[in-house]
C-alpha cells in the first residue's frame, strides 16, 4: 500500500516537471481575493485604505486575447484596457489590423484610424493559420480570461478555434464577439457601420420626412456594439466569480443600432393609438404613415425642439444652437425671445396648444437666435434653465479646453507619426483613472509576451521565428 502510494506520487512529480510550462498556463481555479479580509460576513474585502485612485484599476488582472480589427471589437478592448486590463492584441504578421494603413494622413506611420482605437494594448503578430502559430495561440487561450472577436461568421472556426475547442482549453474563457446579425437569415452576413444603421432602424428614422434616409457620423453600428459587448464581457466576468465558468457573449450590430434606437420602437408602437403629436409634421397637418417616420431635428423626448440659426450662420455651417422649448420654462422663453404676450395668450399658454404651432414658433425663436451668436444664446439660455446647445465643430471640440482637462480629449505621442489628438475614456471612475498609452506598434511585444507571458525559451523563440509563425519575412523564406 505505502509503496504504491510513493510510487503515485513519484509519477505525479514527474508528470510536473515534464508539463511544468502547461500547468503554469492551464487554466485556473477561481481567484481568490488575495489579502483581503471579510468584512463583517458580507463577503467583500474591507474598504481600501489607499487614496482614491491608488488602490489599483478596476479590471486589473484580467487578461484579453484581443483578436478584434477595424472599430467594433478594438473599440470594446480599448475600453477594457483604459480600465486596466492587460490587453494582448493578435495580428497577421507583416499586415496586421488593416485599418493601421487605411486613411493614412502620414506616410509609413500608422494611421489615426487606428492609433485612436487601439490605446493602452499589446501587439503581437502570429500567423493563426501557421501549426506553430496555432500553438502560441492555444497558449494565450489558457493565459487569458477573455477572448474578444470580431471576424466575419465562421472565420475563428476556419481558424480551428471553435467554441468547444476553446472551452476544453480553457473552462474559464469568455468568448466575446461581435457579429453584424444575431441568428437568423443574415447570420453569415459581413456587416460595416452604416449596414448597421440601416438594418437597426437608424437610417429610417434619419433624416427629413421629404428627403432620403441618413446615417449619422455618429458611429453608432461600430463603437456602440463594442460598448455594449464590453458591458457583456464585464458582467459575464462577474457572473464568472460564481460559477467559475466562462461563456459565449455576443453583440450583433444590428441589435445594438435597434437598443439604441428604441424610442423610435416606441413611437412606432404609439401610431396605432393616433398620430405623434410632438412630431412637428403633426403641426403642419401630414398625415402619418404606417412607419415611425423621419422627424428632423424635432425632440425625439415630450419637450419639443428644433435647431434654429445663430449670428454667423451664412458663412459659419456651424453657426446653430438647438432650442428646447421645455414647458416649465416657458415663460421665460417668451421674455427672452421678446414675446411676453404669448405666456397667457391660449393659443400659446399650453404645451397642448402650441403642439400646431410649433413651426412658427422655432421661426419667431430664431428670428432672435440670429441677432446672437450660438455661445451668447447659450449664455443668455442658462442661467434661466432654458435647455440650449450649441452646434460645437470638431474643430471647437479639439480645442475645447475643458475637455482636456478632464482628458476626455487627449494629446498623445507616438514614435513614427508624432503627436496626436483622440478621445480618451469617456467614462470617469474616481477609484480607477485611465490613463491614455500609445497604441502599439506592430509586433512591437510580440517576443515579450511570448517569453515573458508563455514563458517560451531563447531556443524555442528561434524555432517559432523560423517557423514563418510571428513574421512576415521570415513566413516568405520558409516558403522558398
Ligand atoms: N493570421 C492568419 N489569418 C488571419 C489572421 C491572422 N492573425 N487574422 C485574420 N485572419 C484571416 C481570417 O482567418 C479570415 O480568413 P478566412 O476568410 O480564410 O477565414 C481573413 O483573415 C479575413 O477575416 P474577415 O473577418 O473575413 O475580414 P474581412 O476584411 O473580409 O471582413 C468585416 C471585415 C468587418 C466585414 C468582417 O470581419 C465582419 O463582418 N465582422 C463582424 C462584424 C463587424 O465587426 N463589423 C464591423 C467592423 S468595424
Amino acid at each position: 500500500m505505502a509503496k504504491a502510494k510513493k510510487a503515485k506520487a513519484g509519477a505525479k512529480r514527474t508528470a510536473r516537471k515534464t508539463s511544468r510550462k502547461v500547468v503554469k498556463l492551464a487554466a485556473r481555479k477561481p481567484a481568490k481575493a488575495t489579502g483581503a479580509k471579510k468584512a463583517n460576513g458580507n463577503g467583500l474585502p474591507r474598504p481600501s485604505a489607499k487614496p482614491y485612485g491608488q488602490a489599483g484599476k478596476a479590471l486589473e488582472g484580467v487578461k484579453i486575447l484581443d483578436f478584434t480589427h477595424v472599430q467594433s471589437g478594438p473599440t470594446c478592448t480599448q475600453l477594457l484596457a483604459w480600465f486596466g486590463a492587460d490587453v494582448i492584441k493578435i495580428e497577421r504578421p507583416g499586415i496586421g489590423d488593416i485599418t493601421r494603413g487605411q486613411l493614412r494622413d502620414v506616410p509609413n506611420a500608422d494611421s489615426l484610424y487606428f492609433t485612436m482605437l487601439n490605446h493602452n494594448k499589446r501587439s503581437i503578430t502570429v500567423d493563426s493559420k501557421n501549426p506553430k502559430g496555432k500553438e502560441i495561440i492555444e497558449r494565450l487561450i489558457k493565459y487569458c480570461d477573455v477572448l474578444v472577436e470580431n471576424f466575419a461568421p465562421g472565420a475563428l472556426d476556419r481558424m480551428g478555434f471553435t467554441w468547444e475547442h476553446i472551452h476544453k482549453l480553457n473552462p474559464r474563457m469568455i468568448v466575446a464577439s461581435v457579429k453584424g446579425f444575431g441568428p437568423g437569415p443574415y447570420e453569415d452576413c459581413k456587416v460595416y457601420e452604416n449596414i448597421a444603421q440601416c438594418t437597426g432602424g437608424s437610417a429610417s428614422t434619419t433624416g427629413f420626412r421629404d428627403g432620403p434616409p441618413l446615417v449619422t457620423g455618429a458611429q453608432i453600428g461600430d463603437s456602440g456594439t463594442g460598448l455594449h459587448l464590453a458591458l457583456g464581457i464585464v458582467a459575464a466576468l462577474y457572473q464568472r466569480n460564481r460559477t467559475g465558468r466562462g461563456q459565449k457573449v455576443l453583440a450583433a450590430m444590428q441589435d445594438g443600432v435597434l437598443n439604441l434606437c428604441r424610442v423610435k420602437l416606441r413611437d412606432q408602437q404609439r401610431l396605432k393609438h393616433g398620430p405623434l403629436t410632438e412630431y412637428s409634421q403633426y403641426g403642419e397637418g401630414i398625415p402619418f404613415g404606417e412607419a415611425t417616420p423621419r422627424a428632423g431635428n424635432d425632440s425625439g423626448g415630450g419637450q419639443p425642439g428644433w435647431i434654429v440659426k445663430c449670428k454667423g450662420w451664412e458663412n459659419d455651417p456651424n453657426a446653430y444652437v438647438y432650442f428646447i422649448t421645455q414647458a416649465p420654462v416657458w415663460e421665460k422663453i417668451c421674455d427672452v425671445i421678446g414675446k411676453p404676450e404669448w405666456k397667457t395668450d391660449p393659443d400659446y399658454a399650453t404645451p397642448r396648444a402650441r403642439l400646431p404651432r410649433l413651426r412658427e414658433i422655432f421661426d419667431t425663436i430664431e428670428q432672435w437666435t440670429m441677432t446672437k451668436t450660438k455661445l451668447e444664446v447659450m449664455e443668455i439660455c442658462n442661467p434661466l434653465d432654458i435647455p440650449v446647445g450649441p452646434i460645437l465643430s470638431m474643430k471647437e471640440l479639439a480645442e475645447d479646453e475643458s475637455l482636456r482637462k478632464t482628458g476626455t480629449v487627449v494629446e498623445v505621442d507616438h514614435p513614427t507619426r508624432g503627436k496626436y489628438l483622440t478621445v480618451g475614456n469617456p467614462i470617469k471612475l474616481s477609484d480607477s483613472i485611465s490613463e491614455v498609452k500609445r497604441s502599439p506598434l506592430l509586433g512591437e511585444h510580440t517576443e515579450e509576451i511570448l517569453t515573458k507571458v508563455l514563458g517560451y525559451s531563447a531556443k524555442e523563440l528561434a524555432e517559432i521565428k523560423s517557423s514563418g509563425a510571428i513574421t512576415a519575412e521570415d513566413k516568405k523564406k520558409a516558403a522558398a
